[in-house]
């Protein structure tokens, strides 16, 4: 999704900012820009594709501003082309904008009657002009705000103005916005992943905030022209680098890092010495909990589907899922005994934050589980549960989902012992066997050329199938969501035992199911529903921790995860669907981080 960079400095900012962008990349994006004041003039430089492209124009026409404004864009309105890129110019302005105006074309019919022309197919045109217009006869930080008066959407914004060309302006409304503050000049950005290596000092602006910044000097003001104080923040340092180091892309490295993530997240979470979870201060007493509501978009609604199967074994609250951009505009029934619980990696994600506001807005308790502790979502939470996975850089999620599925499977053990609802010996017997799981990761990892073999499978395949029941249910639909993902090959994911239902006219000779079935309570079952996929040609790929020959006979391939407990198997699971999806798109050249039009952190809805 689109991504802002603002550096107002006393020095030329152009490689600074081109670098910042870059860092902004993993969002996913179609064209990028940059502005600068020189000699009294906007100097705008914009292209289609990637920073590179940029990075070149600006080898060949260095621009020298000592204030300027960047931005990555993913397509909304209007194609990605190097006219609609941002920013986006007037006389006397230059915007950079990430959201979406609802009423851009009654604004711009309103602004064309006043004789503005307008050049791209964007909805950030309007600003521009709307802006320009208001600077005639009022100040900057007026003109910003009767600007926003006339908006409707979500944004932010970065600006720029011809006649001050030390200071660039920023403003938000639903889309995130961090001011960062460096020793001899200042930064604006969509998210602070982006300005880290810049500056650990940040301010989060809130919805309705501007600032403006100079090399020396932030100021912010509300939306009534006041002055006001913010607090500064000091962001954590992260434990992982989000360099690639020696793998090919940046997903390779993400899946085959997960048994450390892992390990990572249960230290933080499991006290060695009392052998207990050090989850404490519920924002409503665990014994009271009446239902639980998890939240999520992508991915990370799937881990969500995995915590309502560990919730509903381990402990006795009800629990419910839902997708956010659903929730967030049905009549729900809030209960103040109800835990609102939001699954987001980024914390970013528009429609999940908008759900967890509409919560807050109903006074209901909220709890999210986030990877980046410094993102909207964690912030405005009552309560947060970080996954420790360290930045996560490919636009499909792996480490996370694993992360997310851990802190939610520890949530879960804990919410029983503290309900009494679990025995000493059963909580401490989960307990030892979540410390074997990076072992058992390590180890399903290792097994990863095996996984090579069965993506060739997949290359001519008209599409492809993922069948499990009870926890493997979930992790049928992450593995289908990822081979969409990064191969686009048509991927269903279906609970095995409503393959009757309907899926089963799609089975024909030679069509890839793969077939989860851990030895559980469903084993059986699933078993009996891979049969009908054989007897109607099928090409299975089972994935199985039950060694047995005669099941495998007119098998494809099986694919062996390492013994476990059953709450354990959709963390092994997970692994040779990720290679999977990896595999197929690597062998069809895919754009393995950044698959085409998808974005990492979804801004708008
Ligand atoms: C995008 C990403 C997915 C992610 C989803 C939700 O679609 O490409 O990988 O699962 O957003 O993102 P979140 O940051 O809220 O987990």
């Amino acid at each position: 999704m689109c991504g802002i960079i603002g550096i107002a400095s006393n020095k030329s900012v152009s490689s600074n900012i081109i670098q910042s962008l870059k860092k902004l990349e993993y969002r996913g994006y179609d064209s990028a820009g940059i502005a600068t004041i020189v000699n009294g003039n906007i100097d705008e430089k914009k292209c289609s594709g990637r920073v590179d492209n940029l990075e070149k124009i600006l080898f060949k026409n260095p621009t020298k501003g000592v204030s300027g404004i960047g931005h990555v864009r993913w397509a909304t309105h209007g194609i990605p082309n190097t006219l609609n890129a941002h920013p986006h110019s007037s006389e006397e302005v230059s915007v950079v904008h990430n959201g979406i105006i609802e009423n851009s074309n009654q604004l711009k019919q309103d602004l064309e009657k006043k004789g503005y022309k307008f050049k791209s197919q964007t909805d950030t045109e309007v600003i521009t002009f709307l802006l320009t217009d208001f600077l005639k006869n009022l100040d900057l930080v007026d003109a910003i705000n009767k600007t926003l008066d006339k908006l409707h959407g979500s944004f932010a914004l970065g600006i720029l103005f011809k006649k001050h060309k030390d200071i660039v302006a920023g403003a938000r409304r639903g889309s995130p916005l961090a001011v960062g503050y460096g020793p001899k000049e200042n930064y604006l950005g969509s998210d602070s992943y982006a300005l880290k290596s810049m500056t650990n000092k940040i301010t989060y602006l809130d919805d309705g905030d501007i600032c403006l910044l100079t090399n020396n000097r932030i100021e912010f003001y509300n939306s009534k022209n006041k002055k006001i104080n913010k607090e500064i923040l000091t962001l954590s340092n992260d434990k992982h680098t989000a360099e690639k180091g020696d793998y090919k892309d940046f997903m390779s490295k993400e899946i085959n890092e997960q048994n450390i993530t892992v390990k990572t997240c249960i230290k933080e979470y499991i006290d060695q010495i009392r052998k207990g979870i050090n989850i404490y201060n519920f924002p409503i007493n665990p014994k009271e909990i009446q239902k639980i509501i998890l939240i999520g978009c992508g991915t990370a609604f799937h881990s969500c589907l995995t915590a309502k199967y560990w919730l509903e074994e381990l402990t006795s609250i009800s629990t419910e899922i839902d997708i956010a951009s659903e929730f967030r505009y049905r009549k729900i029934k809030f209960n103040k005994k109800y835990l609102y619980i939001f699954v987001s990696q980024s914390g970013e994600t528009a429609d999940t934050f908008a759900a967890l506001d509409l919560c807050k807005k109903n006074n209901v308790k909220t709890c999210s589980i986030v990877n980046v502790v410094e993102s909207s979502i964690a912030r405005n939470s009552d309560f947060v549960l970080p996954i420790h996975a360290g930045p996560e850089i490919g636009v499909a999620s792996t480490k996370a989902f694993i992360g997310q599925m851990l802190v939610l499977y520890i949530l879960a053990i804990k919410l029983s012992e503290v309900r009494g609802e679990i025995s000493k010996s059963d909580y401490e017997k989960n307990i030892f066997d979540l410390k074997k799981l990076p072992d058992l990761i390590k180890e399903t990892l290792d097994q990863q050329d095996k996984i090579q073999i069965i993506a060739k499978d997949f290359l001519n395949a008209k599409g492809a199938m993922f069948l499990g029941r009870g926890l493997s249910f979930p992790i049928a639909l992450e593995g289908a969501l990822k081979l969409k993902e990064l191969s686009y090959l048509h991927a269903e994911g279906y609970p095995a035992g409503e393959m009757k239902h309907g899926p089963l006219a799609l089975i024909e000779e030679g069509l890839p199911v793969v077939i989860l079935a851990p030895k559980d309570r469903y084993f059986e079952k699933t078993i009996s529903n891979m049969q009908e996929v054989i007897a109607r040609g099928g090409k299975v790929i089972l994935i199985t921790n039950e060694n047995n020959k005669i099941i495998s006979e007119n098998v494809r391939f099986t694919f062996e995860i390492p013994a476990a407990n059953n709450n354990l198997a959709p963390f092994l699971m997970t692994i040779p669907l990720q290679l999977l999806a990896y595999h197929v798109a690597s062998l069809k050249n895919c754009d393995i981080d950044k698959p085409r039009n998808l974005a990492k952190s979804v801004t708008v809805e």
